[in-house]
């Protein structure tokens, strides 16, 4: 199975990354694009370039497809639902977790094997341990093609709901742009102050927010009970109180609070409601719904 061949659909900067990790190790990899002039590099690795998705298919088992977004995906398998039948379907494109249930009925109704993945990595990333790839779908045909996966990263099961690999995906950058935004403000706020130096406060930046991470397994464990009183040490009311300083500061140095204003008034709402002396993790209430 470790050389076993490998369709890759589409290669734009991410599909050329997965394309290039499978014929560097190996595979005997096949392409496709819709703008064809984007296999030259691939070919001169060593992949064949295949003349449509039909032709793409027919060459090996397990198909990989990293398009721009599911309607493009779509559009360009549509052609060619007999030669993906018996086939398995790797989806690498990034979309909802209801995208990726649906797209898994299309394909079952075509008697196609489906995997929907997420990538956790930017091009240069895949192929190193710099990258991990959760999928989703039946258990069996993850394990089957697992190996092969594995070229592009670390290959994470998330389980055998379809729209799990993207829940996941969503979710852990939604964690990232949370970052970002703490980031971003926190880099503005010194930046608007003469004499300070935000190249010199970045590491420190850094390290506060790897410390805090440490606290990701107990928000968890207490969101998962739905019990926000165990092990609090720092109480959502006297951090709501700390809070209108950050936003104070913000004023002061001229910068936007934008990005923190709506969790001021989840911290004012969740305090005004009794839940003062409970950890911060209690606020997922104020967002269900
Ligand atoms: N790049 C990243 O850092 C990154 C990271 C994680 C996940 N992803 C996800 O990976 C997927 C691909 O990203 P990318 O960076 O490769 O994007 P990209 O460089 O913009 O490439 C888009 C690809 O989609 C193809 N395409 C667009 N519309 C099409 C259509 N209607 N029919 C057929 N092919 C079509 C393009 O073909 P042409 O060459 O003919 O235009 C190209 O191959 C996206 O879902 C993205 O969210 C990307």
């Amino acid at each position: 199975m470790s050389n076993s061949p490998v369709t890759v659909l589409g290669l734009g900067a991410m599909g050329k990354a997965l394309a290039t990790a499978f014929v560097t190790n190996g595979h005997p990899t096949t392409v496709w694009n819709r703008t064809p002039e984007k296999a030259a590099p691939l070919v001169a690795l060593g992949a064949m370039r295949a003349d449509d998705v039909a032709g793409a298919a027919a060459a090996g088992e397990l198909v990989v497809v990293c398009l721009l977004d599911y309607d493009s995906v779509y559009q360009a398998l549509a052609p060619a639902t007999d030669a993906l039948k018996g086939r398995t379907l790797v989806n690498l494109t990034n979309g909802t977790p209801r995208q990726a249930r649906e797209m898994a009925g299309w394909a079952a109704a075509h008697g196609i094997s489906y995997l929907d993945g997420g990538i956790m990595a930017i091009p240069p990333g895949i192929g190193t341990d710099q990258a991990f790839v959760l999928y989703s779908g039946p258990g069996g045909v993850f394990e089957a093609h697992r190996p092969a996966l594995e070229r592009l990263g670390a290959a994470h099961f998330a389980g055998e709901d379809p729209g799990l690999a993207a829940l996941y995906d969503i979710a852990l950058l939604s964690g990232m742009y949370g970052l970002f935004s703490g980031v971003l403000h926190a880099l503005a706020l010194v930046n608007s102050q003469e004499g300070a130096s935000v190249t010199g406060f970045a590491p420190m930046l850094g390290e506060w927010i790897g410390a805090m991470a440490g606290s990701i397994p107990h928000h968890a464990r207490q969101i998962e009970s739905g019990d926000y009183t165990q092990g609090v040490v720092s109480g959502i009311g006297m951090q709501a109180a700390a809070f209108d300083n950050l936003l104070h500061t913000a004023e002061d140095q001229g910068i936007r609070p934008v990005l923190f204003t709506a969790l001021r008034d989840l911290m004012k709402r969740r305090v005004a409601d009794g839940h003062g002396a409970e950890d911060i993790s209690g606020l997922v209430e104020l967002l269900r719904g």
